[in-house]
Order: structure tokens, then C-alpha cells, then sequence
């Protein structure tokens, strides 16, 4: 039987919001690949280890040589469809070699902390990415969810919505950072006054009018 790559999502961050069906994965894996926080919490002194860095091609290489001996489980945060390392390795390896364990995305708990169902939210990426201008003009009724990153963060973002895309100065958003760690911060304030406080990094923010 072939080997396989089990990309497992392990959540937005704290080991309580993992799934069993990824820890299972995790705990049974001979090979682990992951980010130095998930090695930590989740790895143990028998398993083989590889920590994503900056370097990622260092990860595919462990992964190359592993997966000829046995399974390799690539541990990635939130949910492993929904930016995450699966596009990566989708381009380097078989996708029939490849199994996913879904999870948790932080922009589910981010809507879920504030009880607002994201159904008929418009949802996009800023890590690393810009999203498309229809996806960010504003509309009357529209909400959006958004991923950043330290360029595009919570003070930038703002700045743009109003300026160039058209967004009410004092529509609000609702700032998600940390989410599920026990220092998770959560606060709705204006366009307005997020685009000159103190820039908010890696967090989700939710947009409405
Ligand atoms: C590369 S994306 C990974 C998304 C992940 N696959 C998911 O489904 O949540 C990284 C971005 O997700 C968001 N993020 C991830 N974990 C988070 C958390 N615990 N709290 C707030 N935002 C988080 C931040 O915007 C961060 O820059």
C-alpha cells in the first residue's frame, strides 16, 4: 500500500479545539512536520520531527525522503483547506497521495465568538495576497471576513475599505486576535478609528456597514 502525506488542520491555536480524528493521526505518526508551537504541544520524544520555517522547501524535502518509509502527517493551523500548506503540497506531490483531516479555521471561531452566522459572508485573504476589488467593495448588506497578515493588518486594512473601496467611515469592525489562546482579545470599533490605533497583526477581522 502507498504511503501517504495526512495533512492535518489542528485548529486556530489551543489544544481544545484540535479534533480527535487529528490527534489520532498525529499521535500515531512516525513522521511529523509542523510549526515549532505544534511540534511542541503535540509531538512526542519517539516521533521523527521537521519544523516549518521560512525555509519550506526543507519541509518538502523531509517529506520527499520520509513518505518512501512510512506516512508523513504535515500538521497545519485552522483548517488544512483554507490557506493553508495543502496548496504547496498539492504542487509537489501526487493529490492521490495526499489525505486531508479537516478542522477548525480561525474565521469559523472568529464569527462564532461573536454569534453571527457566516453563510452569507464574503470571505477573503490578505496573508501574503490581496483579494480581488469586487470582493472588497462595499455593498449594503455585505460582511466581511478577513484574513492578515503584518502588512495588512488591522490599521491598513481599514485605511484602504474607506479610501479606496468605498466602505462608510464608521462601519465597524470587530477585531479577533489570539483566538482560542487564553490571552484572545476581541473588540468592535469604527473603520474610522481602527485605520489610526495601534495595528492589530495576524488576526481575523469581520467588516459590516
Ligand atoms: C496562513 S493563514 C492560515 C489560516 C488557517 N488555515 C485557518 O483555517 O484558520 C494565517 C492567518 O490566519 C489567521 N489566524 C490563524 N490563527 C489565528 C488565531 N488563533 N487568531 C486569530 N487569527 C488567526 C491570521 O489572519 C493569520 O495571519
Amino acid at each position: 500500500m502507498q504511503n501517504k502525506i495526512i495533512v492535518a488542520g489542528i485548529g486556530p491555536g489551543s489544544v481544545e479545539f484540535i479534533t480527535p480524528a487529528a490527534l489520532k493521526q498525529i499521535r500515531a505518526a512516525k513522521f511529523l512536520v509542523g510549526g515549532r508551537r505544534a511540534l511542541k504541544d503535540f509531538s512526542s520524544a519517539e516521533q521523527v520531527t521537521c519544523a516549518i520555517t521560512g525555509d519550506l522547501d526543507a519541509a518538502l524535502n523531509f517529506v520527499r525522503e520520509k513518505i518512501s518509509v512510512d506516512n508523513v502527517c504535515v500538521m497545519v493551523s485552522g483548517d488544512p483547506g483554507y490557506y493553508s500548506m495543502l496548496d504547496l503540497l498539492r504542487k509537489n506531490f501526487p493529490p492521490s497521495t495526499i489525505e486531508v483531516i479537516p478542522s477548525i479555521s480561525a474565521m469559523q471561531l472568529a464569527f462564532a465568538r461573536i454569534s453571527l452566522p457566516w453563510h452569507a459572508a464574503t470571505l477573503a485573504s490578505f496573508h501574503g495576497r490581496q483579494p480581488t476589488r469586487d470582493v472588497l467593495t462595499f455593498a449594503p448588506e455585505k460582511i466581511l471576513g478577513l484574513l492578515t497578515d503584518a502588512e495588512f493588518n488591522s490599521a491598513t486594512i481599514s485605511k484602504l475599505l474607506v479610501d479606496e473601496f468605498n466602505w462608510p467611515r464608521n462601519s465597524t469592525m470587530t477585531i479577533c486576535a489570539r483566538l482560542s489562546y487564553p490571552d484572545e482579545k476581541i473588540f468592535t470599533t469604527t473603520l474610522e478609528l481602527a485605520a489610526i490605533a495601534e495595528a492589530v497583526k495576524h488576526c481575523v477581522l469581520i467588516v459590516r456597514a
